[in-house]
């Protein structure tokens, strides 16, 4: 068991836990804004920071499928993506929010996922951080989008989804028309989120699901990463900077190969 993964600061009632709220549509202000917004209250009334990240503001091309980034430990596209990464990773928590198209995250946020997954997976880039998921659609159900994007960006601690749309009043703004029980139900998962990412400071053992990953990790994804050192070599790299592995188990790592 490496218990460093499971703590957190050093003094965990030190500053305000920081959270970011990661919004996928391609409208600043419109229903997944006004959702998230409601979550984030519930964050900011439990004393927690949050910063706001805007996908459409950020220029995040599409994923080459080139594996370069598990050779070199990044992605080798020039644009956006290490800001956007880098302000998710620095968070504790995260609330994540789409609209639904096509009964899927948007283009925008499926892009990112498809450029972070490689590294998440292989480098458990999200496993510190709590995350809530927040959707909205016309008609279609929301569960399962926000469940999926909150399980992607850390350890679920919930979902929220509202429908935009109905027969009686037509495609109206959330903002405008909603359920009068569902802003609270927000910002009740806006408090659990900050409590939860500051719990998650003093979280000594894992969860099941942790658990079930740790095997997964043990008997595939190590020995698949040390039997091929050349393919994996970015993926080693930050297993030996994060002390997941002992700097010998690397000794016959041949140089570098290009994407
Ligand atoms: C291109 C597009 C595709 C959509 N696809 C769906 C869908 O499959 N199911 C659904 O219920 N609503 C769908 N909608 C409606 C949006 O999910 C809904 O209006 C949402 O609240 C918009 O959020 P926003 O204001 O943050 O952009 C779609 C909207 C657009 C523009």
């Amino acid at each position: 068991m490496r218990a460093h993964r499971f703590e957190r600061a050093l003094d965990p009632e030190a500053g305000a836990v920081r959270l970011v709220a990661l919004n996928g549509s391609p409208h600043r202000d419109g229903n997944t804004a006004t959702l998230l917004r409601w979550v984030v209250e519930g964050c900011l009334e439990a004393g927690a920071r949050v910063d706001w990240v805007h996908l459409a503001d950020h220029e995040i091309r599409y994923c080459r499928g080139c594996f370069a980034c598990l050779r070199a430990g990044v992605c080798a596209i020039p644009d956006d993506l290490g800001t956007v990464r880098d302000a998710l990773v620095s968070a504790e928590g995260l609330i994540v929010g789409s609209p639904v198209y096509g009964g899927q995250p948007t283009a925008q946020m499926k892009t990112l996922l498809d450029r972070l997954t490689l590294l998440a997976l292989y480098t458990r880039t999200f496993e510190r951080h709590c995350s809530v998921g927040v959707v909205t659609s016309g008609v279609a159900p929301t569960g399962g989008v926000a469940r999926g994007l909150a399980s992607f960006f850390g350890r679920r601690v919930g979902a929220i989804g509202a429908k935009t749309t109905t027969v009686a009043s037509g495609y109206r703004p959330l903002a405008q028309a909603h359920d009068p029980r569902l802003p609270a139900r927000a910002r009740a998962l806006g408090r659990r989120l900050a409590r939860d990412s500051r719990s998650q400071r003093r979280v000594l053992f894992p969860s099941p699901r942790e658990l079930w990953f740790q095997l997964l990790e043990a008997c595939v994804i190590r020995p698949l990463v040390l039997r091929h050192p050349d393919d994996f070599a970015g993926v080693i790299d930050i297993w030996r900077r994060e002390g997941r592995i002992p700097t010998q188990a690397n000794r016959r790592r041949r140089p570098l190969r290009g994407p």
